[in-house]
């Protein structure tokens, strides 16, 4: 019997997940099947368990389960557990469940694959809900100088500072931002309603990347924007879409698949 996995959402229809995991499967010889399955809000732990006894070796979760996920793990990583959300369950042999979160390492490897520099550079993260928490960790495994949290509810970017208990990790509100930032980068939703977040354009033409988690088939406005401002680096999200699966078939396989091929193929295909 091949080992099962799948991706787990609410919706989940467009999810590009069963289509990267099975590439990474192909390329790197791992016999697998990876599917996607569309989960009642008030089903998420029957499913997970009914799919545990079926013989199931672990799931990605999305939108809105991350946060089931994180309270149904026995076991939480690090960085899991800084995140608050887990995006990957393993299945163990003894029958417990490990829930950990590659969301952040997609994202701070995309940077890396784009020769973004992280190490002593000053970053600023628009937003504060799920993802911008789930990117702090990995982030500061890079050493940089400092992370700063805006966010349009400015409570919430300080609640989140406070978590972190660090010195390198500082909130500011949209309007008292300096342009002293060398990485911004964009974890709002609001470019997937086309919006832009109510920052002064002299901060994002000081910066030398701007990063926005979103991406589409076209730039985002937030892209589109920084390049108007003439911002040397902008990458939208779709390499930290490969990214976290990546790192999530890495802790499954023990094999950590190509990434920029299978992006390539993607983005000509959006
Ligand atoms: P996710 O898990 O994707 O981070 P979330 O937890 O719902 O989603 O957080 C969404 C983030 O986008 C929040 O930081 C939100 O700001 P508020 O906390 O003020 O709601 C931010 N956001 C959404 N739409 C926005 C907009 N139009 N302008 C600025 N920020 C926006």
């Amino acid at each position: 019997m091949v080992d099962k996995y799948l991706v787990i959402g609410n919706p989940i229809a467009h999810s590009k997940s069963p289509f990267i995991h099975q590439r990474f499967a192909k390329e790197s010889k791992q016999l697998l099947s990876y599917d996607k399955a569309l989960v009642a809000i008030d089903e998420f732990e029957s499913f997970i368990e009914a799919f545990q006894h079926q013989g199931g070796k672990g799931c990605n979760i999305t939108v809105p389960f991350k946060e089931h996920a994180y309270a149904l793990s026995q076991i939480l990583t690090p960085r899991a557990k800084a995140a608050g959300a887990v995006n990957t369950l393993i299945f163990n042999d003894d029958g417990t469940i490990t829930g950990d979160n590659t969301d952040g390492q997609g994202l701070v490897e995309d940077l890396l694959a784009n020769n973004v520099v992280l190490s002593h550079k000053r970053i600023l993260i628009i937003g504060a809900g799920g993802a911008a928490r789930g990117s702090i960790v990995p982030i500061l495994e890079q050493n940089p100088a400092s992370i700063t949290i805006t966010n349009r509810t400015i409570e919430k970017a300080q609640q989140l500072v406070s978590q972190f208990d660090n010195e390198k990790v500082q909130g500011q509100s949209l309007k008292e931002l300096t342009s002293t930032y060398d990485v911004i980068i964009n974890s709002t939703s609001a470019s997937l309603s086309n919006q832009l977040p109510d920052i002064a354009s002299e901060v994002i033409a000081h910066a030398s990347c701007c990063y926005d988690m979103a991406y589409g088939n076209q730039p985002t406005c937030f892209i589109n924007w920084a390049k108007e401002l003439g911002v040397k680096t902008t990458i939208d999200g779709l390499g930290m879409l490969v990214g976290q699966a990546a790192e999530s078939f890495r802790l499954w396989r023990g094999v950590k698949p190509e990434t920029a091929q299978i992006l390539h193929q993607m983005r000509s295909t959006l």
